[in-house]
């Protein structure tokens, strides 16, 4: 796992979006894999600037969602679907043709999960996975004690998680949903690189535990520990708890330029 710590959430926004420019150059149809939250914004305004300046181009690009509520319409202003249709495709200029997410309204909730992993499957896999984290250490809506090989299914929220996103619904915790279906755990692994920000100091336990933490459902974001290539981007505050910062800010610094992130 490699651990960069970046001045502020604009630069760690700015290191992600190139990392995904790279690979769009190399890889015009990539696969990116996109989380929602106030965290990832950054990364979607920097690519989207790269876009305007033609820095890179994303007509061929596709995007997976990673998790969605369920129960909510697809077009209540909330749905994962439609957050991500508002800061992402649209301002990426990428049609809906090129989007593929879970169904949170179907019937069989379960025939929809296992539906979704068959996508990613046919669609050759995630190349990048986007991820935030939680305050409780959960990446996606796989809560604490999340099985560590999970498939994308049905979750139910932590009340801690639904406080937290409660912003969202004009501070209303009632309107939170309950449930979510988000990819497992196993399926987020499966990403060909898995990069995970973090920003700010209420994120600062939870990137201590999953970096330098055993790895252990508790804190699922540890999973990451078990990728070939996982990176973690975190500014001061979320590193702040980090017993090996300066090991890794050492490492960075020495870095090759070319191997990128
Ligand atoms: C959202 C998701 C969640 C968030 C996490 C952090 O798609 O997968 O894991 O990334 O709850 O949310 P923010 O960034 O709002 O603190």
């Amino acid at each position: 796992m490699e651990v960069v710590i970046v001045p502020d959430a604009k630069a760690g926004g700015e290191l992600i979006a190139e990392a995904m420019a790279q690979l769009l150059r190399r890889k015009p149809g990539a696969l990116l894999g996109v989380a929602t939250g106030s965290t990832p914004l950054p990364v979607y305004e920097a690519l989207a600037a790269k876009v305007c300046s033609g820095a890179v181009d994303v007509t061929r690009a596709r995007i997976a969602q990673l998790d969605e509520y369920v129960g909510l319409p697809a077009d209540h202003p909330e749905s994962y679907r439609s957050v991500l249709r508002r800061e992402v495709l649209e301002p990426l200029g990428i049609g809906m043709d090129q989007f593929m997410g879970p169904d949170g309204t179907a019937e069989d909730v379960q025939g929809a999960c296992e539906a979704y992993d068959k996508v990613l499957a046919d669609a050759g896999g995630v190349d990048l996975q986007l991820l935030g984290i939680g305050t409780d250490g959960h990446i996606g809506f796989n809560e604490p004690c999340s099985s560590l090989a999970s498939r994308t299914r049905i979750k139910t929220l932590t009340e801690q998680t639904r406080i937290d996103n409660a912003r969202f619904f004009d501070g209303d915790i009632d309107q939170v949903p309950h449930h979510v279906i988000t990819q497992g755990i196993g399926t987020i692994l499966e990403a060909r690189h898995l990069v995970l920000l973090a920003t700010g100091e209420g994120k600062a336990d939870a990137v201590a535990a999953t970096v330098e933490g055993p790895v252990a459902a508790v804190c699922p974001a540890s999973a990451l520990q078990l990728h070939p290539h996982a990176t973690v981007v975190v500014d001061e505050a979320a590193a702040s708890k980090l017993k090996l910062a300066d090991y890794f800010r050492y490492t960075y610094a020495n870095k090759p330029e070319w191997q990128g992130i």
